[in-house]
């Protein structure tokens, strides 16, 4: 099947909740490589939505899901399933959490996150139920998350919001004590807002919201679906922040391709009880050796430390850019989630188009930024390689 085929299908049959694809269906990946229907090679700086951690056809992992998919691929959660005990055990014995559930998204890890929010408080007796987000954060599309999302775009054709979630400014930890009633059980943040363009929250508020949480006595809940896995060049961003969550929750990085979520607590926030939550698929076999995989290699292949030093090498190229280039407003960002915003936001997607003809894959964020999260295993050679290219593109547009 050619472009224009797989196009015009598209057309037809697919709901088409995006705005528009762009013209090009790749079909073989290798390292940090993507080739297309025509075979032309595109270095990839958006790993589908920073989620393919290893890169494309990574051995490790190719092997991993050849041989659940050759063997046991999926039993339920009626059974013990090994691999689902492997991932739970190495997840905590890398974080803060002493409890694992696993989810199929992010989405659905950040629900399962808020209902064991508030059943922690119904174990007590009381009714505590409310979430409070911030402004511009983006927590998923299920109607819940579209509720915890601080973002009306996202929200307006789908009113009434469900209850029980309100949306306070970042940074404002005044306004977030005030917000605070005898209904609150949570606090749920991302430490980088990712969807809302690449925007990190200052280390000193969100030390400040984990002390009102504890002494509020509600649970705070981090949002490290795009954080976690390495992404910012620690195993979750909530190490660089210097605090300890009592909730959190993953998606995709950690299956590097394979759709997983997570939710990690500590036992203290563990409240669920039989019943009170469960899945068909989440924590299938086929999934959680994917994920034991990804989050190995990442340790095995010291990939923490290429994020560290490559992150901070594109960050310093980007900079430059910002230098030469008038059209750039701002870098920002840590590891490997780097953004540039320009001063004309609607010269975005120009760009992203011309990257995409000189064979750069690259994406935007929150229609205010070009944001870069390669594979971790992307290299300097690599970056210098956007960089010339960027740069070339930069020049077309001031
Ligand atoms: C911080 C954050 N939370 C939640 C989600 C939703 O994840 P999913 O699209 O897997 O449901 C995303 C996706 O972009 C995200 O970036």
């Amino acid at each position: 099947m050619n472009l224009e085929q797989i196009k015009k299908i598209d057309k037809d049959h697919f709901m088409g909740v995006y705005s528009s694809r762009l013209p090009v269906c790749f079909v073989d990946g290798e390292g940090c490589y993507l080739y297309d229907t025509n075979g032309k090679k595109y270095l990839d700086v958006f790993a589908g939505i920073a989620v393919n951690t290893l890169g494309y056809n990574h051995p490790k992992l190719t092997k991993a899901i050849c041989d659940k998919a050759s063997s046991v691929m999926h039993t339920s959660n009626y059974f013990y399933v090994k691999e689902q005990a492997m991932l739970e055990e190495l997840l905590c014995s890398l974080s803060f959490a002493d409890k694992v559930f696993f989810a199929n998204s992010g989405s659905e890890a950040n629900e399962g996150a808020v209902k064991l929010a508030r059943k922690f408080f119904k174990n007590k007796g009381e009714n505590k139920y409310k979430v409070i987000t911030l402004d511009n954060s983006f927590h998923g599309r299920t109607l819940a998350m579209v509720a915890a999302t601080g973002q009306k775009k996202y929200q307006k054709a789908y009113t009434p919001l469900t209850a029980g979630f309100l949306n306070v400014p970042a940074d404002d930890i005044d306004l977030l004590e005030k917000s605070i009633d005898d209904e609150t059980c949570a606090v749920m943040i991302e430490l980088i807002q990712g969807e809302g363009g690449i925007v990190p929250m200052s280390k000193s508020y969100v030390k400040a919201v984990r002390k009102l949480c504890n002494d509020k006595n509600i649970l705070l809940i981090i949002d490290e679906i795009q954080t976690g896995i390495g992404r910012t060049g620690t195993m979750f961003g909530y190490e660089s922040y210097g605090i300890t969550p009592d909730i959190i929750t993953l998606a995709k990085g950690l299956g590097g391709g394979v759709p997983i979520g997570a939710i990690l607590a500590t036992d203290y926030a563990s409240a669920f009880k039989p019943g009170d939550h469960g899945t068909t698929f989440g924590g299938n076999a086929l999934a959680c050796s994917a994920a034991y995989t990804v989050v190995s290699t990442i340790l095995d292949e010291n990939l923490l430390q290429n994020v560290v030093d490559t992150g901070a090498y594109l960050e310093k190229q980007l900079s430059s850019l910002q230098e030469k280039h008038d059209c750039i407003s701002d870098v920002r960002g840590l590891g490997l989630m780097l953004a540039i915003a320009l001063k004309d936001s609607s010269k975005l997607s120009y760009v992203v188009e011309k990257m995409l003809e000189e064979g750069f894959v690259i994406g935007t964020a929150g229609g205010v930024v070009l944001r870069f999260v390669p594979p971790l295993i992307f290299s300097t050679t690599q970056v210098d390689d956007l960089i010339s290219t960027l740069d070339m593109i930069l020049e077309e547009i001031k």
